[in-house]
């Protein structure tokens, strides 16, 4: 069983995603710009795991600031706060964490603790942010296997797997939660061009766990549902705006179109930490544009022509008009979202 990331006595550890499924290799960050660096480079990616892993460095960095520069603590931290925050824009759950991560530092000196206090502290709530996320994604998927009939086909885009979170996934919770329900489900799995965080991931962590998985193409999705060949679709999200709009994976709003023409339910399962009750609608969500080269390259082989346009944007939104269902570790949020998820969060 692979751990998505945790803390060693030194550093930071994560799995190499971007290495899976030909190489399963672990690095150790022994700064937190170098874990502030891996996030922008996705050895770790998916909005819960980016967020733990910053709470993981942000702890780091306190310890070695606290040894390095005592009397500097609070100004430093908060240059290493502001540089983990910047990491990527999209995943909401990154401010989360880091606001979280700066709460406990300032409550701990605003009290008198002294910096070897405020590591304390910091390196138990990052601890909390992992362990408060398994648990989330263990009830998200007891919530979220009741939408899942006793034989589905369910349709994945991206990973929103134990490799996006602290294990066990929002998304692939929701299928693992259904398969230990005893129900018969087998996963389609888009490649989700062009980091291929399907093909790559998915296919590895579910096949891992014994779930019939099948690999298709971004293209194909919608040719096998007017097929009938799928029954539901689940995907995991980098924020839900307070209306319900997410903002997922790029590709993710031509699934959710394509199932509302072929009458197929499309579900949506994140933490709370996911919902930016700040962001009115997903227009104001920031959309991370990426380099070109994940578009015209294939494993840092050049396959477009020289001079091309290129766009990269890593995410879409997809309004909540689109979207049947959000699972949380509360529940069921059901349209209209404006109410339902500000009543979930109330719960
Ligand atoms: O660019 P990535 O791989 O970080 O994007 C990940 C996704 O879009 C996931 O679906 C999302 O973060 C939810 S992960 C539980």
């Amino acid at each position: 069983m692979f751990r998505t990331a945790e803390r060693t006595a030194h550093g930071v550890r994560l799995i190499d995603q971007r290495k899976l499924p030909l190489e399963e290799t672990y690095v150790e960050l022994r700064s937190p710009e170098q874990v502030a660096q891996a996030i922008r480079d996705m050895v770790v990616r998916g909005a819960p795991a980016i967020g733990i892993t910053a709470a993981f460095g942000l702890a780091l960095g306190a310890k070695q600031t606290a040894a390095a520069q005592p009397q500097r603590f609070s100004e430093e931290m908060e240059r290493i706060l502001a540089h983990m925050e910047s990491a990527r824009p999209t995943a909401v759950n990154l401010a989360w964490a880091v606001r979280r991560m700066r709460d406990v530092m300032t409550e701990r000196l605003a009290n008198g603790g002294d910096p070897d206090d405020a590591v304390a502290a910091l390196e138990r709530e990052a601890q909390a942010i992992h362990d408060e996320d398994l648990a989330a994604c263990k009830a998200m998927g007891a919530h979220g296997a009741a939408l899942v009939p006793e034989q589905a086909t369910v349709l994945t885009h991206c990973n929103a797997g134990g490799l996006a979170t602290a294990g066990y996934g929002t998304a692939l919770g929701v299928i693992r939660g259904a398969v230990e329900a005893g129900k018969r489900v087998r996963v389609l799995a888009d490649e989700t061009r062009p980091f291929l965080q399907g093909a790559r991931l998915t296919a590895w962590e579910l096949l891992a766990d014994g779930i019939d998985t099948t690999l298709i193409t971004d293209g194909m999705a919608g040719s096998l549902m007017r097929r009938g060949e799928i029954d539901l679709v689940v995907v995991g999200s980098d924020r839900i705006a307070a209306n319900g709009d997410i903002a997922n994976k790029i590709g993710t709003y031509t699934v959710a179109v394509l199932a509302k023409e072929n009458g197929i339910p499309f579900y949506v399962a994140a933490p709370m930490s996911t919902i930016d009750f700040d962001c009115p609608d997903g227009d104001s969500i920031p959309i991370e544009e990426r380099d070109p080269s994940e578009v015209t390259e294939l494993f840092g082989t050049r396959v477009a022509p020289d001079g091309v346009g290129v766009r990269n944007p890593a995410f879409d939104i997809t309004p909540a008009r689109y979207v049947h269902a959000i699972v949380t570790e509360r529940g069921v949020a059901r349209p209209p979202y404006v109410t339902s998820l500000a009543a979930m969060r109330e719960r």
